[in-house]
């Protein structure tokens, strides 16, 4: 029988608990995939005695997370701490410097550091896997990293929080306004310790910057995201969204440009009948599009304990298999330094304002978009009562600097009342 392979766990809260559940329960089947047993050796968390419901009695203690890196009796270092300084960035340095493999959950810390990692995992001649960062089950790294490894990559579209498509859908099928909706999310335990990784869209940011990564050859430029959260979605939108065939979700899309590397993670409107728009609850969906492969759709749940254990046993089965290659598909130093793109490309756009209810108002917005260079598709104007006309317009495909030039004119027209808003809409 050969000799097992090793595992330290640093972190036994939702994803750790579930890693040590799925190796003991499927500790033969994984040992034949792996060719060899996987054990664990050793764990570390910051609480020693708290209840986890996972049986840790073949398990020594590491008393810090350095402290289990750097145990001569593990060969895999698996860190489910999170976050992207402190005691995981320290460990996970220290694994590599001590000559360990790492499995990695913590798409802040690859978000922010993914370049110094892949260098620093390079001079030791170890390996970092990190499937389970990026949309918790879907096998969406592999996807790139192999399957698709023959590809140029042109597009990577995708939903990748679940917890912002979870209050988006609660949001349209109860008609509960934003806060509300947010107010359940916590209540359900939906929500990150800090919810602003989740609903400014930064969790979902962080995972888009690795994909891009791995799809484009360039370094990990999670700076480079132009960013918007989904606290700005009002129902009205929703409602206005569906009944012109669309729906809003926090959307990433990256692909290389002529204008450099484009990386957006915004809300946007998709087209009902599209998959991204069936996305229900908190799935995820990542959809990566290669010039020989065509698009391959990958749906599946995004987060929870089994699906995350999932992609980090399948990541330490790798490693046991003996499947190595450099963290972000080519070796580091052969990784561009991507030109971040200033703008997006060209996109229709949704705009609702409240117009003032008179004589040329909708005349003036008009001219106002045309003076832009931006052409209207649609228009509706609500029935209402008040002072202010609610007013939806779907334009023609247009640049963003034109969209911004109109929304800079529509105060002298004298009849926009209030700020419009305005949201990209992404056709696939
Ligand atoms: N909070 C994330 C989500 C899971 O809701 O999808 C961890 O990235």
């Amino acid at each position: 029988m050969p000799a097992p392979l090793r595992l330290g766990i640093a972190g036994l809260g939702t994803v750790g608990a579930g890693v040590m559940r799925l190796v003991q329960a499927e500790g033969a089947l994984i040992a034949a995939r792996a060719g060899r047993p996987v054990q664990v050796t050793a764990v570390t968390a910051r609480d020693r005695n708290r209840n986890r419901d996972v049986d840790l009695s073949g398990c020594a203690w590491a008393e810090s997370p350095v402290a289990l890196a750097t145990r001569p009796d593990i060969d895999v270092f698996v860190e489910l701490i999170g976050g992207e300084t402190g005691p995981a960035r320290d460990a996970m340095f220290a694994a590599l410097a001590a000559g360990k493999d790492v499995v990695t959950a913590n798409k802040a810390l690859l978000a922010h550091h993914g370049h110094a990692i892949a260098t620093a995992a390079e001079a030791a001649g170890r390996t970092v896997r990190f499937e389970a960062a990026v949309a918790g089950g879907i096998p969406a790294i592999k996807a790139l990293a192999e399957g698709l490894a023959g590809n140029r990559i042109r597009r990577v579209v995708g939903v990748m929080n679940g917890t912002c498509n979870y209050i988006l859908t609660r949001m349209e099928e109860a008609g509960l306004p934003y806060e509300a909706v947010f107010e359940e999310a916590r209540g359900l335990g939906y929500l990150e310790a800090d919810p602003r990784l989740d609903v400014d869209g930064i969790d979902a940011a962080h995972k888009l910057s690795l994909l891009a990564a791995l799809a484009f050859g360039t370094r990990v430029r999670f700076d480079a995201v132009q960013m918007e959260g989904i606290g700005r979605v009002r129902i009205e939108d929703i409602r206005h969204a569906g009944e012109l065939g669309f729906r809003i979700k926090l959307l990433g899309v990256a692909q290389m440009t002529g204008r450099g590397l484009e990386q957006r993670m915004t809300p946007c409107l998709v087209p009902m009948a599209s998959p991204l728009a069936q996305l229900r609850g908190g799935t995820n969906m990542v959809v990566l599009d290669g010039e020989a492969s065509g698009p391959i759709a990958l749906r599946g749940a995004g987060a929870g304990a089994g699906p995350t254990a999932s992609a980090v046993l399948a990541d330490v089965i790798d490693l046991a298999r003996g499947n190595r290659y450099p963290m972000f598909g080519i070796p580091a130093a052969m990784l561009a330094d991507p030109v971040p793109a200033v703008v997006a490309a060209p996109a229709p756009y949704y705009l609702r304002m409240d117009l003032l209810d008179r004589p040329g108002a909708l005349a003036r917005v008009a001219t106002a978009l045309a003076d832009a260079g931006v052409s209207i598709d649609r228009m509706r104007q609500r029935a209402h009562e008040a002072q202010t006309a609610p007013v939806v317009i779907v334009t023609h495909r247009c640049a963003p600097d034109a969209i911004a030039h109109a929304l800079a004119a529509f105060p002298a027209t004298g009849v926009v009342m209030g700020e419009p808003v305005t949201i990209r809409i992404e056709a696939e």
